[in-house]
């Protein structure tokens, strides 16, 4: 276990002033922050594991099953084609968020984790063979690691693991010595989610297109905190979920260059993603629907286009700067109290706060914070892997998102405090 020391980056974005929009106005847009939990305003510090959902997209997700419920390619119908219409503005409006250069690059999936399995089980499938090698982070959460130990169960092929620091940082070094003749697919996060340590992806992408291999990003925790480019990233995929970016659950994204998604096979056979069938013989439907097996959520990505809507409108950059300002109150919070260490300090981090107490169990420490009112994840954060480099079965993880506050932090300190009082 490593003893933080407030190593954070003072140096952001430009724009890390203060949150040049009102948190207080912009709290009033999500109803559920209004409520008492256990008789205490409820502090919702759990953002890493879902974010909570503006009116906008509860009234965008409403309105359509209100008046524009239709399945979609299907009727020629008007509730039909204005639901249509309806889901592909989602894909541009995603395709903007992303700086995406075409919209067929823009695959609705259910999850980041269903975007992860599909490339490893179509593009994977396609380019991994026996002997050959996938290359991963050991900062990964385990919807990165599984699917690429399947498929390399599968073929015979070999899972490698780029190692992190003390610090919870990717040992760059050591990326280009795992890159080898065999290696086939780089998958790295983003951002962790059990860390907070924002990776240099670009800088990761470039070494890895030097040695001819494709880089598949897992940017769940990245999307809700940081501009995305992905054609200055030059990632060749990209993996998001909706409800992690204010959007609801069961929706997401897979990014991917179109010239590897034109090669790729399909991932799911049934409806829409085909042109023609016979017995003999099926053609497959143009991008991006060849991947969009199914009638897919309507109203899932009708919600995603309003939560980025939501988001554009406050500035990505403006919630970076906001969110970059909690983080370092509440890390030099935290680190003030006796007893409490925090797990993931890169110098280049996202507003996620993993600690631990002295002689507490995370657990414990979770349960007691939720009497007062403070909602914090704790456990192994789906990133066991993470947990054994630090050599500690579990952390308490405060996450921060666009709508928190600093007395929301003084409350954590507080109810951390209580916590101690109650093991003295
Ligand atoms: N992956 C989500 C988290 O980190 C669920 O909490």
């Amino acid at each position: 276990m490593s003893t933080a020391t407030n190593n954070l980056s003072q140096e952001f974005h430009p724009s890390m002033a203060p949150a040049p929009y009102s948190v207080e106005e912009v709290r009033r847009d999500f109803p559920i922050l209004h409520q008492q939990v256990h008789g205490h305003p409820l502090v919702y510090l759990d953002n890493a594991a879902t974010s909570q959902k503006p009116r906008a997209v509860i009234d965008a997700i409403s309105r359509y099953y209100e008046s524009g419920n239709a399945n979609i390619h299907r009727g020629v119908h008007f509730l039909s084609e204005h639901a249509t219409e309806e889901h592909e503005a989602a894909r541009r409006i995603v395709q903007r968020f992303l700086n995406a250069a075409d919209k067929r690059e823009i695959i609705f999936v259910r999850s980041a984790t269903e975007g992860i399995n599909l490339v490893a089980q179509t593009y994977g499938r396609k380019h991994v063979a026996a002997g050959d090698e996938v290359l991963i982070s050991a900062m990964e959460h385990h919807s990165n690691i599984v699917p690429w130990q399947i498929l390399c169960e599968e073929k015979g092929a070999k899972l490698r693991v780029i190692p992190i620091n003390d610090r919870g940082e990717l040992q760059m070094d050591e990326l280009p010595k795992l890159l080898t003749l065999r290696t086939k697919i780089l998958a790295m996060t983003h951002v962790s989610n059990a860390l907070g340590t924002i990776v240099p992806l670009r800088k990761v992408v470039e070494i890895a297109h030097q040695h001819k291999v494709p880089v598949i990003v897992d940017g769940a925790q990245a999307a809700p905190h940081i501009g995305i480019d992905v054609r200055d990233l030059d990632a060749d995929f990209y993996a998001l979920s909706g409800h992690k970016v204010y959007g609801p659950t069961g929706i997401g994204v897979l990014y991917g260059k179109l010239a590897l998604l034109e090669a790729m096979p399909p991932y799911q056979g049934g409806g829409d993603m085909i042109r023609s069938v016979t017995f003999e013989k099926t053609l497959y439907n143009d991008l991006p629907y060849k991947f969009e097996a199914g009638t897919p959520n309507i109203g899932g990505a009708i919600g995603l286009g309003a939560a980025i809507d939501y988001i554009e409108r406050l500035g990505i950059d403006n919630i970076a700067a906001h969110e970059h300002d909690l983080l370092i109150y509440a890390t030099e919070s935290l680190l003030a109290i006796d007893g409490v260490h925090i797990i993931g300090t890169a110098a280049d981090k996202a507003a996620v706060i993993s600690f631990v107490i002295d002689g507490i169990h995370p657990h414990d420490i979770g349960t007691i914070l939720d009497r007062e009112g403070i909602a914090v994840r704790t456990g192994h954060h789906c990133a066991q892997p993470v947990m054994q480099r630090f050599r500690i079965p579990a952390t308490a993880r405060a996450s921060f998102a666009l709508y928190n506050t600093r007395e929301e932090i003084d409350a954590l300190v507080k109810g951390i405090q209580k916590v101690k009082e109650v093991f003295a």
